[in-house]
């Protein structure tokens, strides 16, 4: 007898610089279903700056939220942030195919500042602009390295690792898949981590801006952590227990405002950046997610400063939860599952 198994779908592998974070999905009649999903923290340090730094005891964490989580698929989708990954909006002239490959190449050489040796190189064609005629193309170039830094440890995890995405576009994804937003809205998507904060502003499923800022929540840690003269868990524990109104009238209050401050500055910056340069398109909501977001009263904060609404990103808006699912534990978590859910949904494309 023969048996016909279906293919497993992908588990989105999001390797955050403060925890591992896995989903499952699959495909059911309504859309998606989420089967499992899982966050395991890491030990501080053992990601910097993207880098892994400490192979083995983040293998050892993403065998443990794949068995904790009892993850089954073993092949997964993972994604790459931060300095090491530079994403281009180009506008080409239109050119016959291979005269655009070589445009691109050319392109690549002015705007990546690597060796393009040491990078994956990557485009798509998004079509023509209505404006001029030009071919629009997003280029991606991630230094080889990092991705093989990555490929590594998941492997050595005993996963095999089939699609490397960026954050950016696995947001996006997440927030496609759920909003289905047409192609009226321009949405700025904000993913508030650890170390990096994603913003991708996005419209008819074409991202316009994409930017990774070297901001997140481990500044108002390390904050706490200098102030107070406590550890690195201790002033975590501090900070999710505590509203931003708390934390600002503690005794480390100034400098706390200052460093969230920062933050907001820099996120608000990028935005008018990006309407400066759109040519008069705005952004018509911003959705937020990331681990740091769930700091009670940040996009309170962050809302008073801006112009047009904000809301947090539901990445499981659309998604069905199976039986078996603990939901309350899972709505806890969603914030930061944002980008593997993105990244999950991607073992469904074509
Ligand atoms: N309930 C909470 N209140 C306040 N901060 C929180 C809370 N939960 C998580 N955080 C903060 O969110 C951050 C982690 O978010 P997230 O999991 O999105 O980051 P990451 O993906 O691990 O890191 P990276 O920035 O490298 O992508 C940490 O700074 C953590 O302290
Ligand atoms: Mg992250």
């Amino acid at each position: 007898m023969r048996v016909f198994s279906r293919p497993r779908p992908l588990a989105g592998l999001d390797l955050g610089s403060s925890a591992v974070k896995v989903v499952e999905l699959r495909r059911v009649r309504a859309g998606f279903e989420l089967v499992r999903a899982g966050l395991e923290p890491l030990e501080p340090g053992a990601v910097a700056e993207g880098a892994i730094e400490d192979p083995d005891s983040v293998a050892a964490a993403i065998r443990r939220v794949f068995s904790r989580n009892r993850i089954r698929s073993r092949k997964v989708a993972t994604s790459v942030s931060g300095h090491s990954v530079i994403v281009k909006n180009l506008a080409l002239p239109v050119v016959s195919r291979e005269a655009l490959e070589e445009s691109i190449q050319w392109e690549a050489r002015q705007v990546i500042p690597f060796d393009l040796s040491d990078v994956h190189l990557d485009h798509q064609v998004l079509g023509d602009s209505s404006a001029g005629g030009d071919t629009r193309v997003l280029l991606v170039a991630a230094r080889k390295e990092r991705v093989a830094n990555r490929l590594e440890v998941i492997a050595s995890a005993g996963l095999s690792p089939v699609v490397v995405d960026v954050d950016c576009f696995a947001l996006q994804n997440a927030y496609e898949s759920n909003y289905d937003p047409g192609s009226s809205v321009t949405a700025a998507l904000l993913h508030i981590g650890a170390a990096v904060t994603n913003l991708v502003v996005t419209r008819g499923g074409i991202p316009l801006f994409t930017r990774d800022l070297p901001a997140g929540g481990n500044q108002l840690t390390a904050m706490l952590q200098k102030q107070l003269g406590i550890d690195f868990e201790e002033a975590e524990r501090t900070k999710k227990e505590s509203a931003v109104e708390a934390l600002e009238a503690g005794p480390s209050g100034a400098l706390l405002q200052s460093a969230m401050e920062t933050l907001l500055l820099e996120i608000r910056k990028s935005l008018d950046l990006f309407e400066a340069g759109a040519g008069g398109e705005s952004i018509q909501r911003v959705y937020v997610s990331g681990g740091c977001s769930e700091l009670a009263g940040l996009t309170e904060r962050l809302q008073s400063g801006l112009d047009v609404p904000l809301e947090p990103l539901d990445p499981f808006k659309s998604i069905a939860v199976a039986r078996g699912v603990d939901e309350e534990s899972l709505y806890q978590q969603a914030p930061s599952l944002a980008v593997a859910v993105g990244l999950a949904l991607r073992g469904f494309h074509d």
